[in-house]
Formats: structure tokens, C-alpha cells, sequence
């Protein structure tokens, strides 16, 4: 997916040092209040990454100099159909107010919205991270909770921009393999269990290959 010189891609296993440099401790505290340890290995961060993200993509620029990463996006708690909580991060204080934040949230709420992945997606930032609330509200989000110094925001798609289909197979009961099925998301195949709902592995696989 790309916008210009701007491109979002899935991570893949060679993408782990450079993140593992990128991907400084420091950066959680003052985004989301969240404490993450420094990564020891690849292993640990592919570990956090796993656990924490249901679908992680890098965010390379490419200019004459060379193509780089400069920061990531991740879906978290997919509700398919509904909603999904994102966060984005632009590693390097100097990559910071170029736009490019701008143009890699844009690009996942557009595909989010072509794939009927959901209708409202989420992001939560610290109260005093007011940098960041203001590109979320510039992005179209608006507060639905805080909860003491946590802020979570939220982006609806107009009901007019197609809304969310409803999935044939939905009904149960449901096989093993319905519930859990196997897809292939960066690479390796591996079986999702997302609120017992077949739906969550297909919408998965569509929004990692968009
Ligand atoms: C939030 C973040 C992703 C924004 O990325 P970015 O590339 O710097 O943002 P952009 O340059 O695209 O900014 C778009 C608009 O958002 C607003 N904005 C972004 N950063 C801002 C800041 N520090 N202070 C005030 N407004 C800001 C501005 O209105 C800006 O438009 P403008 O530059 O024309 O005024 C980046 O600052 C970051 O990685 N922060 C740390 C991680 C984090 O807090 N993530 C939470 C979001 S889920």
C-alpha cells in the first residue's frame, strides 16, 4: 500500500533488527502510559509484537537516498465487522511532522473501509500526549472515554461510505477449524481464534495482503 513515496507493508522476519534499533523503550511511556522493556533479541520483540498485535505493518519512505523504515502500525482488539484499535508510532523525533503519519493512517482507514474490515476504529493516547491527540482529531477521531490520563478516541465511517456487510457464514455451529482456522499472516501459517468467529481469520487475512 502506498501513498506517494510513502509505503506500508507487513513486517517480515529480516524487519526484526532494524525494528529491534528503531523500536526504542522511551517511546511507549510518553505515547500510550504503556511500559515496554528494551528487547533483549529479535525472538522477544517478535514475542511483543505477536502479543500485542493482531496484524503489524512497517512504514518505509522511499526518497533518493534509499528506502527506510520509519515507523509501524498495529490492529489490536478486532472486533470484525465492528472495530479495532490501532497504534501508530514515527520512530525518529526528526521523521516527526513531515506528514507521514498522517499519510499511513490515512492509508489504513481507507483500505479498512474498501475490505469492510469494521466500522469504527480506535486509538488510545495518553492525556498528556496532546501532540497526538491533535493528529488523531485532525484525522477525523473524536473522545468517547477517558479514564484518568487515558484517552481513547474513535473514527466512524459514515453509514453513506458502503458500511460493513455482514458475513454469509456467520451462523454457527461451527467446526474447530471454522473457529480457529489456519491462514497465512506474514508468512506463517498460523490459527487464529478471534471471538470464536470464523469471519476474524478471513478479514485478517484480507487487511495483512491488501
Ligand atoms: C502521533 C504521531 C504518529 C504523528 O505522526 P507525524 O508524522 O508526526 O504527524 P503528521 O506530521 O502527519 O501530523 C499531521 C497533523 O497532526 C497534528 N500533529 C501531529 N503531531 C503534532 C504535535 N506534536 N503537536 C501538535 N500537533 C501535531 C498536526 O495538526 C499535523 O498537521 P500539521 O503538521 O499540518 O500542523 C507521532 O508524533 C508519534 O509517533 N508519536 C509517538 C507515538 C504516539 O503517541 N502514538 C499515538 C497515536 S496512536
Amino acid at each position: 500500500m502506498a501513498r506517494g513515496d510513502l509505503m506500508l507493508r507487513l513486517y517480515r522476519f529480516r524487519d526484526l533488527p532494524a525494528l529491534r534499533r528503531l523500536l526504542k523503550p522511551e517511546i511507549f511511556p510518553a505515547a500510550s502510559g504503556s511500559q515496554v522493556k528494551a528487547f533483549g533479541s529479535s525472538a522477544s520483540l517478535w514475542w511483543w509484537m505477536r502479543r500485542t498485535f493482531q496484524v503489524f505493518y512497517v512504514i518505509e519512505i522511499d526518497k533518493r537516498e534509499g528506502r527506510r523504515m520509519i515507523g509501524f502500525a498495529g490492529v489490536y482488539n478486532m472486533e470484525p465487522r465492528n472495530s479495532l484499535w490501532v497504534s501508530l508510532v514515527i520512530f525518529d523525533q526528526k521523521d516527526r511532522r513531515h506528514g507521514y503519519g498522517r499519510r499511513a493512517l490515512e492509508l489504513l482507514l481507507s483500505s479498512f473501509q474498501k475490505n469492510h474490515v469494521a466500522k469504527t476504529v480506535c486509538g488510545e493516547v495518553l492525556a498528556s500526549n496532546t501532540g497526538s491527540l491533535r493528529f488523531l482529531k485532525k484525522l477525523g477521531f473524536h473522545i468517547f472515554s477517558q479514564d484518568g490520563n487515558r484517552v481513547l478516541l474513535k473514527f466512524e465511517y459514515p453509514a453513506a461510505c458502503g458500511g460493513v456487510r455482514t458475513c454469509p457464514s456467520i451462523n454457527g455451529p461451527f467446526s474447530d477449524e471454522q473457529r480457529s482456522p489456519r491462514v497465512s499472516i506474514c508468512g506463517v501459517r498460523r490459527r487464529v481464534r478471534l471471538n470464536e468467529n470464523p469471519c476474524a481469520a478471513l478479514l485478517i487475512e484480507k487487511i495483512a495482503h491488501f
